[in-house]
């Protein structure tokens, strides 16, 4: 079902009024702790200044890490405030309380168009448990909610899932609306061939979205530590590479069932540790020794991989290779973005899960040449594994173009 978007709000819906926006501002801070990468920030700015143009006061909700439901200072969204204000020509505040009536306040005395963001939702006890009382206080904060934390919407918290119960119109934001477009159009409508490259170091983690991927794609390639669970299945030397020995069975299984489609590394690149990775070596397949571990695909794999990115219309990337953080174990992955770029220029749609994929193609500089690089990591592959993701599903429903 499609979602309204801030597009769909009736004419002068927001002037003067307070737009409650739940953004995704979970970001790394330095050991200065200042903000390390704004990526979050710049994604968001699209929805915040139409928002703001369209004469709203803006009132901004996020989390920052994982902190245990009460006020700790490492994370504060003040850095974040103090980032956003350099990246915006627009009033920026901050207020250090989040669902207090002084809080309210605060909301009600800000100027249309200009930008006050609250503390962060996970210092509150019930935000992450989506108590409704803490909901209910979250909607008192605006006249009109708008959710643009693709990033958290895989969360059914209070300030992504309940508010949206409370306060409406919920809509969706322009950064969620281009998140569900690109990778809903790749699930449901892709071009063909339908190419996905999977990663990681765990099968655990990507079982789910195989599982999903295989009725879809054309070619589901496999990468990373995770390729080495299918090989133990296999029945092939893996030394001592990571395997998860519980899913071997379930890797067996997938393999049977998924004939031509699931493609896994014909060589490998290994080394005795990370740390001994000078010694590094391409090895096919069948030639893991039992003292070596293996650390990324292999050349051959990697070349066969990018063409077959190269000859895809829609491509839908997520996981690494390998360990791309420590040359020269990053070739593999390297070989895949740059593939996703090329693909890109003669006319696919490629697409990069959040997460690990997301940094890499980042750190080879190709960021800018892909169609779209999600700002999402578990929650790109919530969706790709087909779930509904609670902080969508609670939207207001688009039941046709012209409903508004
Ligand atoms: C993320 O970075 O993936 C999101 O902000 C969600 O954070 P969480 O995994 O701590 O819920």
């Amino acid at each position: 079902m499609l979602k309204k978007t801030i597009r769909d709000l009736p004419a002068g819906a927001l002037q003067g009024r307070r737009a409650l926006v739940r953004v995704d501002f979970n970001v790394p801070l330095t050991d200065a702790g200042e903000v390390a990468d704004d990526t979050r920030l710049t994604a968001a700015l699209p929805t915040l200044e139409a928002l703001a143009a369209a004469g709203a006061k803006v009132i901004l909700l996020s989390h920052l890490g994982r902190p245990k439901a009460k006020p700790e200072a490492k994370y504060s969204l003040a850095p974040v405030a103090r980032r956003l204000a350099q990246l915006t020509a627009r009033p920026v505040a901050f207020f250090g309380e989040t669902d207090t009536e002084a809080a309210v306040a605060r909301a009600n005395a800000t100027a249309p168009g200009t930008f006050l963001l609250l503390e962060n939702t996970r210092f509150l006890p019930g935000e992450e448990a989506n108590d409704d009382a803490l909901a209910r206080r979250f909607a008192a904060l605006g006249d009109v909610f708008v959710n643009d934390a693709f990033g958290t919407a895989h969360r059914a918290h209070a300030s992504t899932e309940g508010v949206a119960r409370h306060l409406k119109p919920a809509v969706a934001g322009l950064l969620m609306q281009k998140e569900l477009d690109y990778l809903g159009g790749a699930l449901e409508q892709p071009k063909r061939p339908f190419v996905a490259i999977l990663g990681g170091s765990k099968i655990s983690g990507k079982i789910d979205v195989i599982e999903a991927l295989l009725p879809k794609a054309d070619a589901i390639l496999v990468g990373g530590a995770m390729a080495c669970t299918f090989y133990k299945a296999m029945g092939l030397e893996t030394g001592t590479s990571l395997v998860e020995p519980d899913r071997v069975e379930m890797a067996r299984d997938l393999v049977e069932r998924a004939g031509t489609v699931l493609i896994l590394p014909h060589d490998a690149t290994v080394a005795p540790s990370i740390d001994a990775r000078a010694r590094a070596h391409a090895v096919k397949k069948d030639g893991i020794g039992a003292t070596e571990a293996m650390l990324d695909i292999g050349p051959d794999t990697a070349a066969s991989y990018a063409r077959a990115i190269l000859s895809a219309k829609t491509v839908v990337w997520n996981g690494p290779m390998g360990v791309f953080e420590k040359p020269p174990l990053d070739a593999g992955t390297l070989a895949i973005a740059r593939a996703m770029a090329e693909a890109t220029k003669k006319g696919a749609t490629t697409i990069v899960g959040g997460g690990d994929s997301a940094a890499a193609i980042e750190q080879a500089g190709l960021a800018d040449l892909v169609s779209h690089v999600s700002t999402g990591g578990g929650a790109s592959l919530e969706f790709l594994e087909g779930k509904a993701l609670p902080g969508v599903a609670i939207l207001d429903d688009l039941t046709s173009r012209t409903d508004s």
